[in-house]
């Protein structure tokens, strides 16, 4: 064994090394937004460090079609490849070597994208990729329909919750002085176009123990997994019960009825009366 073949590991780390900080590497794809409301858009950004070596092409993929590539040494140096429901705006500024903006964007293009990075000296090609959805939030919170306006104890509340249309559709749920009520509760959801409203209905006894501090207070709460939640309350009293409602005035009749002007005006006139 020769000296040099005693280094030979430590010289091939080495040349690893080397090797690692001289080529591509770090290839990050960033969606933003990546839960996009449909008809918007949405801007992907491939960045990545070429290192000392050059970059030969990047080629962006829905799925596993290719609709966009950049090559610096072609004339002109990007391509569009027509896909179904893929709208690259092809403005320069907006669509490069690093980002391609997305305008229009349905339903179909909820998915997997991909950018893949290609160099030459080293000829190297590195993918990354990001999910997209497509989404249509509802218009409006969920609205509360109850059977009567007023209920007391021994009463069947018949409450229905109905959400307005989206897509995926909106998951509603009962809450019932914030404690979650039926649990198994099945949201319906009915098809209109290409989103879905939903509803869910509540038939539940009313006890004593339902009532906090003779109050109800019922919540319908509409979500959609961690990407759009809202509700919509509604007070409900156990009238049988009363409890005194406390009574607030508007701020500006009783308390600035007397104005510290007005009331220093009376006190000098006092003063004058009484002298
Ligand atoms: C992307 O979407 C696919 C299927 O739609 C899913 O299996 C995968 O877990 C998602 N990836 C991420 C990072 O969310
Ligand atoms: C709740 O919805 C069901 C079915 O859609 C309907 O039959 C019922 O009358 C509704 N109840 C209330 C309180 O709106
Ligand atoms: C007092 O408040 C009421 C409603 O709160 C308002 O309509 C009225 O204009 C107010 N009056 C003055 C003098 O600010």
């Amino acid at each position: 064994m020769t000296i040099f073949g005693a280094w030979s590991p430590l010289l091939f780390v080495l040349f690893l090394f080397c090797e690692e900080s001289i080529s591509l590497r770090n290839v990050i794809l960033d969606i933003e937004p990546k839960v996009v409301q449909r008809g918007g858009y949405s801007t992907l950004s491939c960045s990545y460090d070429l290192g000392e070596s050059q970059l030969y092409t990047v080629k962006w993929y829905r799925g596993q079609h290719e609709f966009y590539r950049y090559t610096p040494s072609e004339h002109p140096s990007t391509k569009t490849f027509p896909f179904r429901g893929v709208n690259v705006d092809i403005d320069l500024d907006l669509s490069n070597e690093h980002q391609v903006v997305l305008r229009n964007v349905d339903f179909q293009l909820s998915g997997k994208f991909s950018c893949e990075v290609t160099t030459e000296t080293p000829i190297l090609t590195v993918t990354a990729d990001t999910n997209m959805t497509v989404v249509v939030l509802p218009e409006h919170p969920p609205s509360l329909t109850t059977d009567k306006s007023f209920y007391v104890v021994g009463d069947v509340l018949k409450v229905n919750c109905s959400s307005s249309p989206a897509r995926p559709a909106v998951i509603l749920s009962f809450l019932m002085n914030n404690l979650v009520v039926c649990e198994k509760c099945e949201t319906r959801k009915y098809p209109v176009d290409d989103l879905f409203w939903s509803e869910i209905s509540l038939q539940l006894p009313l006890f004593p123990s339902h009532f906090l501090e003779g109050r109800l207070v019922l919540r319908c709460v509409a979500a959609i997994s961690d990407i759009y939640q809202t509700h919509t309350e509604m007070r409900l009293d156990n009238t049988k019960d009363p409890i005194p409602e406390r009574v607030t005035f508007p701020h500006n009749s009783s308390v600035a009825f007397f104005s510290p002007k007005t009331f220093v005006s009376i006190i000098v006139l006092l003063a004058l009366i009484f002298r």
